[in-house]
């Protein structure tokens, strides 16, 4: 099979239009957030209408954003109504296949060195997760391995990885740090995903992890985790405020880990400094994650595996106001862990609570970078439908990075963030786990990936 990237992304916008036809459906999940009953409703376009030349959905970009959507014969009168002439667009034919918008990872940690292949025989052998790193593994050792890479290792790292992404359909990805544990290696985390996205085609969004564990340097002390606390609020925000890469700011709220408590304080200090909350929370144990994320109005909430009911009342709560809390699930993580325990999707979605979902793409819980495969654990694990998740990767994931406005589903004036799959119905998509069904990939109106 040919492969063909076709590189440039923001820099390469394209000098007019681009109009893609001849697809079975247009999935366009206009229409916002998705909670409660409409977390299932793809919003299809035009599969009604197909096969009348007239009702053929398309979708139609013009210099990287949406101009128009719908049946053929309106959206090509609208445009010509627009001041926008057809002989400008260059067309693209889906051949029968699903256009979806852009896929959105919105929880990875894109950037690290070193590997932890070796942490699946000892979890085999029944190490737990964090026993490996109290005993120096785990994250402390991809801070190791991290803190020791230089910037082009990184950099090449992320590229290669940023591929895959996209290979896969992803147009916007978040970029956690939190493997340097110290100011320097935080801020070339958080200044390389930048520049990363900065390259295209994928835009990346960087998010501040640096209560991510408790580095060595500190654990010999007493006091070390909180310790590092207050070095996190008093050396690391402020570098890292200055900087001005980071959009986020996250903690890993966890039993053992950051209480809760210490998470609201550093979450506290980085907001006034523009960096908005969201947080690894309630991954193992109940640990308040998701009453604290509820409380702050946090973008999201990420994990959920082990919500408490007070937790899941909070989030239902705040679901019913304008900016509810997202639950990013993540549940290629509990799959990778071997763990029987799943966040409670039904139940959320039940409950009224928007459901996103992530590949928490890492070196250690999470090595995949592929959100299709996520979906299908999402269908299978936490018992979403097909529908469920792609609105979990769409248009819940860009409410989780607060870009709702911009990407997550194909709306006139939204960034012309567009797959085609190799398959005539969304239903499909997580149904062939392993296989790569994506055709082509459109950033901002460019046509970036596809393969004749
Ligand atoms: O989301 N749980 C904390 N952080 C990551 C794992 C990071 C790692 O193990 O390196 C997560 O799963
Ligand atoms: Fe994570």
């Amino acid at each position: 099979m040919t492969l063909r990237v076709i590189p440039g992304g923001r820099d390469a916008g394209p000098a007019s239009g681009l109009l893609v036809h001849g697809a079975a459906e247009i999935v366009t999940m206009a229409g916002g957030l998705r909670r409660g009953a409409s977390q299932a409703d793809p919003a299809v376009n035009g599969s009604a209408d197909a096969g009348s030349p007239d009702g053929d959905p398309v979708v139609a970009a013009w210099e990287g954003r949406i101009v128009g959507v719908g049946p053929r014969a309106e959206v090509e009168a609208q445009l010509e109504a627009d001041g926008l002439p057809l002989a400008r667009f260059a067309r693209l034919d889906a051949r029968g296949g699903t256009v979806t918008p852009g896929l959105i990872d919105p929880h990875t940690h894109l950037l690290f060195g070193g590997s932890r292949a070796g942490e699946l025989i000892l979890r085999q052998q029944g190490a737990g997760y964090l026993d490996i790193l109290e005993a120096g593994g785990g994250i402390l050792s991809t801070v190791a391995a991290t803190r020791a890479a230089s910037d082009e290792d990184l950099a090449a790292h992320g590229r290669r990885w940023l591929d895959e992404m996209l290979d896969h359909g992803v147009t916007t990805v978040e970029a956690k740090s939190g493997y340097g544990l110290d100011l320097p290696t935080e801020l070339r985390q958080l200044e390389i995903a930048h520049e990363l996205g900065v390259e295209g085609p994928i835009d990346v969004v960087p998010t501040w992890l640096g209560a991510h564990a408790v580095p060595p340097e500190f654990r010999s002390r007493p006091d070390g985790t909180e310790a590092y606390v207050r070095h996190v609020i008093e050396e690391q925000l402020p570098g890292v405020a200055a900087q001005g890469r980071a959009r986020f700011a996250d903690v890993f709220c966890e039993q053992g880990v950051f209480s809760a408590e210490q998470s609201r304080r550093v979450l506290e200090a980085a907001r006034p400094l523009g960096l908005e909350p969201r947080l690894h929370a309630d991954e193992l144990a109940p640990s308040g994650g998701a009453e604290l994320a509820a409380e702050l109005g946090a973008a999201s909430a990420d994990h959920l595996a082990s919500p408490s009911e007070a937790g899941i009342q909070a989030l239902a709560a705040a679901a019913t106001g304008d900016h509810p809390v997202v639950a990013t699930l993540l549940p290629t993580t509990t799959w990778f862990l071997m763990h029987d325990h799943h966040a409670p999707a039904r139940t959320l979605i039940e409950r009224g609570i928007p459901v996103a979902l992530g590949s928490d793409f890492n070196p250690g819980t999470s090595p995949t970078a592929s959100l299709p495969l996520v979906m299908t654990v999402a269908c299978l694990s936490l018992r979403m439908s097909p529908s469920e998740v792609l609105a979990a990767v769409t248009i819940n994931a860009a409410h989780a990075l607060r870009l709702g406005d911009e990407v997550g589903s194909i709306e006139p004036g939204k960034l012309a963030d567009l797959v085609v799959w190799r398959v005539p119905d969304h239903r499909e998509i997580p149904y062939w786990p392993a296989a790569n069904l994506v055709r082509t990939v459109i950033k901002r109106g460019v046509v970036v990936l596809d393969r004749p």
